[in-house]
Formats: C-alpha cells, structure tokens, sequence
C-alpha cells in the first residue's frame, strides 16, 4: 500500500477550493500542508487559517508539515483548524520528545521530519512515540526542487532502522518526488509520498496521480 500526498504548496492559491477538489476526484485521500515562516527555512508560506478554510470543503485529511521554528507555539492552532497529523523538524525541537506528546495530546497522529544532512539518530530515543518518519529529499522551503539523490541511501538506512526498532512506522518522503523518483524510495522502503509540482503543475491530475501509483 503506498500513498500519494499532494503539496498544495504547489497549487494555484487563486482558486484553492477547486485544485483540492480536483486531487480529491483523482482518489486523494490526504493533503499535505506546507507551513513556513521565513525563519527555519527562507520562504514564508501558509498557516492554520488556510487548513480552517479547507476543512468543510474536502473529506481529505490534512498532514501538515511545519517547517517553523518552535513549532510548539502553533500546534494548538493546527489541531483546532482540523488537521489530521502534523510533522516538525528535528532541527528545530530542542525538546523534541515533549513537541511530540504535545501533537499527540490533541488526537492527532505525530512525525518528525529530517533533513538531507540530519542522521537518522535524531529519531533513534523518540521512535515509540511517533506514526511516521519524513525523510526529506531536498532542503525544506521550496517546491520545485531536484531529488538529492544520496537521499535514496538514507531511506533504505531509516527502513532498516526501523524494521528493527519500529516496524509499525511509516516512512514519507517530500521533495522532487516525481513518476522518475518515486520508484527508487519506494524500493528503499518509503510508502507514503508527497508530490507538488508532480501534481499539481500537470494538466491532468487524474492521470499525474495514477502515473505516481505505477512506480
Ligand atoms: C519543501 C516542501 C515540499 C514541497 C514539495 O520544502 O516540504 O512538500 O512542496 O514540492 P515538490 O514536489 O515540487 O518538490
Ligand atoms: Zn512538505
């Protein structure tokens, strides 16, 4: 079973409602949020009013991805906007175990991200506590980006972690995945994956999703 996330980082703002529906009719069943601030990573993107507007128009869950600095701040909101899971980075959770139960306290699923040049040791004392592991495959804070290649290693390395430690966790994997990507994370374990410009800059996003579930 693997599953495709849209990024509607990737989508046309002007008529969000529509791109949603849109992946929705494609079969979609979770969204993928990206939320930036300008400070853990260059770009400032969106926040919990844009998950509260989406809310009654979709039957989607919402993963968000928070690529913020004390992420502990804003966890609250997202949970009361209605979103589904959220994920924080490694990087930036001095307190990681505690951001972690603080997710967990609103009923929603947690993850930690990491990124390219961040071992998969950050995760090693928090694995029990989390759903899934977001491997990223470029450097968080744009769409548009090319797959680092080297990320395929540390996939495979992550799986093989976690058959030992956790096998009920998920591996995502976000950035510069597309129909040319996507087949060596899965080969390297990975199973749920996030796709922007992959989707969401294709004409038919029926055919751009299923392109995707080929591998
Ligand atoms: C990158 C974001 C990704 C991004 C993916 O910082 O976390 O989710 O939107 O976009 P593509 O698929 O275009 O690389
Ligand atoms: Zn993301």
């Amino acid at each position: 079973m693997i599953t495709i996330l849209p990024s509607i980082l990737a989508a046309d703002f002007s008529k969000l409602g529509d791109e949603v529906r849109s992946v929705e009719e494609a079969g979609v069943e979770m969204l993928h949020i990206d939320v930036m601030d300008g400070h853990f990573v260059p770009n400032i993107s969106m926040g919990p009013l844009v998950v509260q507007a989406l809310k009654p128009i979709t039957r989607c869950a919402m993963d968000v991805h928070l690529m913020i600095e004390d992420p502990d701040r804003y966890i609250s909101d997202f949970a009361r906007a209605g979103c589904d899971r959220i994920s924080v980075h490694a990087e930036a959770c001095p307190h990681l175990h505690r951001t972690i139960q603080l997710i967990k306290q609103f009923g929603l699923k947690a993850g930690v991200a990491l990124n390219p040049a961040t071992p998969i040791d950050a995760i090693r004392h928090v694995v029990s506590d989390i759903d899934f592991v977001l491997i990223m495959t470029v450097n968080p804070g744009f769409g548009g980006q090319a797959f680092i290649p080297q990320m395929v290693d540390k996939i495979a390395e992550t799986s093989a972690f976690l058959a030992k430690h956790a096998p009920h966790l998920v591996i995502q994997v976000d950035g510069g995945i597309n129909k040319e990507t996507i087949k060596a994370c899965y080969q390297a374990g990975a199973r749920e994956f996030v796709a922007g410009s992959a989707v969401f800059n294709q004409p038919d996003r029926t055919l751009a999703i299923k392109e995707l579930q080929a591998l």
